[in-house]
């Protein structure tokens, strides 16, 4: 099974069994609180990867680290199912796709569940910063899901997504882990960083784009 059109990739993401979807967006879902227990059977921490397109991070982070469980969030099935797709053909035990709304996160995990959040090229939505998924809003939904002192990763091409990632962090006073404005030219040897690229990030550096990055923490 090479490349599917849309509907087919739909069926298979029904059937996939890593692939957890929504119900009603309303409900909150039976797994809240008991991912790591129930559905990967292990009580090993969890990361998220937000807006994980075709879940890059989530399948490479898995791979990388056995002794924790990822969790790729998107709302487009047909790109989940790429990511999900390479972690049932290569039997990687520890990583799930989740297909809802990042709005809605606080259905499916509990306080203190998660422990560290990846945000991979994340829209700008350069005319509706309030959808921006490091916006003042979708911060108080991390709150309540990270555990203390999780990090929140942050990798863009956006200038503009960057920036305003930098003035909320600075507005919330909440604490800069790392901070890198090129990540290839000034941190070429940060493994995560530069040895894991996105479809998105890909099709970014063809165009020459400056990659940026910051991790910070919901205290100060
Ligand atoms: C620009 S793409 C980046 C995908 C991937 N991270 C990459 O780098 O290739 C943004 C993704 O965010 C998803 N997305 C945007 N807002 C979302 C939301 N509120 N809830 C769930 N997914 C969302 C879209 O479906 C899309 O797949």
């Amino acid at each position: 099974m090479g490349k599917k059109n849309k509907t087919g990739r739909i069926e298979d993401v029904n059937r996939f069994p890593n692939v957890i979807q929504y119900v009603d967006f309303e409900d909150e879902h039976d797994l809240k609180g008991k991912w790591s227990s129930d559905e990967f059977g292990n009580g090993n921490p969890i990361t998220l990867e937000l807006a994980c397109g075709k879940g890059e991070y989530s399948v490479d982070l898995a791979k990388k680290y056995p002794d924790r469980n990822f969790v790729g969030v998107d709302i487009k099935g047909p790109r989940i199912w790429v990511g999900a797709k390479e972690a049932l053909d290569n039997s990687i035990p520890n990583v799930r796709f989740l297909r809802a709304f990042i709005d809605h996160l606080e259905n499916y995990f509990s306080k203190d569940e998660v422990e560290e959040i990846w945000i991979p090229f994340s829209d700008p939505y350069l005319k509706k910063p309030k959808k921006r998924l490091t916006s003042p809003k979708f911060l108080k939904i991390y709150r309540n899901v990270l555990k203390p002192g999780g990090i929140i990763h942050v990798k863009t091409d956006s200038k503009v997504l960057f920036e305003y990632t930098l003035r909320v962090i600075n507005k919330e006073n909440l604490k800069i882990v790392s901070r890198i404005d090129n990540v290839y030219q000034d941190a070429p040897d940060h493994e995560l960083l530069t040895t894991i690229q996105t479809y998105y990030e890909k099709m970014h550096l063809e165009e020459g784009k400056t990659i940026h990055y910051v991790a910070f923490k919901l205290s100060s």
